[in-house]
């Protein structure tokens, strides 16, 4: 009985207990794999009694079974998505091994003596018939020869194959033919990704057809014909993109409200932990613990590019920071939230590895609603107990300039700055060392919003199956008497449009949420993002807060 531990999923600890009396069997019978399958056992069993369930994707792994049935039956067990991933449907084909010695081959081809100087001409003229294969040229040394370089046509091409007018240049340009039978040697190395899966997988199945990449990990979506053979493609997306150390493939869909997925590791290192770079901005991240999506690039970018210098952002959803650490380093103050405690704990992580100090950007890990009101001073929040603990006010002229405050003070401030200068005095922030020190509080220890709320200009709400019904949050969140005619902050909410949707249809449930009508002084516009699905779009709705929303059933 062959019984090799991997990496336990998350699907399968689902269904842990089950699985877990499945494996104590096993292990009688696994020979040498009996300490890693004790551990894997005691992790099962451990998961099962907490209650309720809660994903930790730091300890799980998968198991990868060999062909035996019995051992096959155990992870069919656990669940669907699991299932699926662990033993999926060869369709009766053999899953082919990656033999890189059985791509050596040796093409015979016709090569054209040339002197050196006529190359690029006689190159261009025989254009179409010369050898055309990715990592290989058609002009080649001529051995030892100096004067002469040798033009190789494409495998098959014969002589007699050439037009009239190539067969009057030879002879007029007096070229001669130094070989029919040139050897080229063709081998794995020089052979595309793609070119190296169509040969391996059986018809009917393609090779996947893009990837996307997330520092040292390439992320796949594979269709289920592809399951089976996802190992193979792992492998040989690893051989041919050097950059790359890991492969997950996605397990189901999205479901968990921090819009982190179920990956299986099919290839290479099982460390997720990794970093991008976002236009000059560093960013850590966990892959498999926090949400990351590459190709948000461009709209974080269009996003952060409309906000000016001095404003104040408040990020209700802001994951590790894509749109809050380039506004901090812009020049924006930012309070940014995650509910995820990972998201918040690598933005805070990040605000560290960009060098922006906690008077830039604030890390809360709430509630976005809750986060919202907060620093609105609305009644309920607990803004008046934070006020309470603050110690007393810095002399003045010391301190890092205070935490809420006039949007006016900010603007004079210019925001915020990095943590910059010579690294031996450069000071640790506070988000740096709660960083290290592990999870982080619900709000940044010393923070109280000012009475009457914040002042802030802009809302980034990127939370699209849901952010829309967030906008409940701020209806009534606004002090009249603090925020006067100064203008409402302007919300930024992505949503989903699916194509039986119009944008009006959008707007009127976005008004049904926010409990009035948005575009009372014409600032409401329709970004259309990206699309997700062949009939859903993602959308960027912006807006400014209503005034009959903002100052709802608050006294003027
Ligand atoms: C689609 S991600 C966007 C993250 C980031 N803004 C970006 O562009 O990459 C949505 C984020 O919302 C967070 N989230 C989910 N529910 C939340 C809630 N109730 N309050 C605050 N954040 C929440 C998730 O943890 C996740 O990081």
């Amino acid at each position: 009985m062959r019984l090799l531990v991997h990496q336990i999923h998350p699907a399968i600890v689902a269904s842990a207990g089950r699985l877990s009396r499945k494996l104590s069997v096993l292990t009688n019978a696994a020979g040498n794999s009996r300490p890693a399958l004790r551990a894997t056992n005691e992790a099962f069993a451990a998961r099962s009694r907490s209650e309720p369930f809660r994903i930790n994707h730091q300890t799980y792994h998968t198991l990868i079974f060999g062909a035996n049935s019995m051992e096959c039956v155990a992870v069919v067990t656990a669940t669907a998505n699991a299932a699926a991933s662990a033993a999926p449907s060869t369709s009766g084909h053999d899953v082919p091994t990656l033999d890189r010695d059985s791509f050596k081959q040796i093409l015979n081809v016709i090569a054209i003596r040339v002197p050196n100087r006529k190359c690029a001409d006689v190159m261009k003229a025989f254009r179409g018939f010369t050898l055309d294969r990715p990592r290989l040229r058609c002009i080649v040394q001529d051995g030892d020869r100096s004067e002469t370089k040798l033009l190789l046509l494409e495998e098959n091409i014969k002589l007699e194959d050439l037009p009239p007018e190539l067969h009057g240049r030879l002879e007029a340009e007096g070229l001669t033919v130094a070989a029919t039978d040139h050897p080229v040697v063709l081998d794995y190395g020089m052979l595309s990704a793609d070119a190296v899966l169509k040969r391996l997988l059986p018809s009917g199945v393609d090779a996947p057809s893009s990837f996307e990449t997330i520092g040292h990990i390439a992320h796949l979506n594979l269709r289920e014909e592809q399951l089976p053979f996802r190992f193979l493609i792992g492998k040989v997306l690893l051989d041919k993109n050097p950059h790359l150390r890991t492969v997950v493939n996605k397990v189901g869909s999205i479901e968990n409200e921090f819009r982190v997925f179920q990956m299986e590791v099919i290839a290479g290192e099982s460390r997720l932990e990794t970093e991008v770079t976002q236009h000059g901005a560093r960013f850590r991240l966990d892959f498999s613990q926090v949400y990351w999506n590459s190709r948000l690039e461009s709209e974080h970018l269009r996003l952060v590019s409309s906000f000016q210098y001095g404003e104040v952002l408040v990020d209700m959803m802001a994951g590790i920071g894509p749109f809050a650490i380039p506004a901090a380093q812009k020049g924006l103050t930012v309070y940014a939230n995650d509910l995820n405690p990972r998201s918040a704990h690598y933005l805070a992580l990040n605000a560290r590895l960009n060098r922006l100090g906690s008077s830039c950007l604030k890390v809360f890990n709430t509630d976005g609603r809750a986060f919202l009101r907060l620093l609105c001073d609305c009644p309920g929040s607990t803004a008046q107990e934070l006020r309470a603990k603050l110690p007393p006010p810095p002399p003045p002229g010391g301190g890092d300039g205070g935490d809420g405050g006039d949007i006016s003070a900010a603007a004079t401030n210019g925001g915020c700055t990095a943590v910059g200068g010579n690294p031996a005095k450069r000071q640790k922030t506070r988000a740096a060392e709660a960083a290290e020190a592990g999870p982080l509080p619900a709000v940044p220890d010393g923070f109280a919003p000012p009475v009457g709320g914040l002042l802030f200009h802009h809302v980034v709400m990127n939370l699209p199956a849901s952010a829309i019904e967030f906008l409940d949050a701020f209806s009534g969140a606004f002090d009249p008497a603090y925020w006067g005619c100064r203008p409402l902050p302007l919300v930024h909410c992505y949503t989903f449009k699916r194509s039986a949707e119009t944008e009006a249809d959008i707007v009127a449930k976005a008004e049904r949420y926010l409990g009035g009508p948005m575009d009372s002084d014409g600032s409401c516009s329709v970004h259309t993002v990206r699309d997700v699905a062949p009939n859903k779009l993602m959308i960027c709705l912006s807006f400014r807060v209503p005034r009959e929303v903002a100052f709802k059933g608050r006294r003027t």
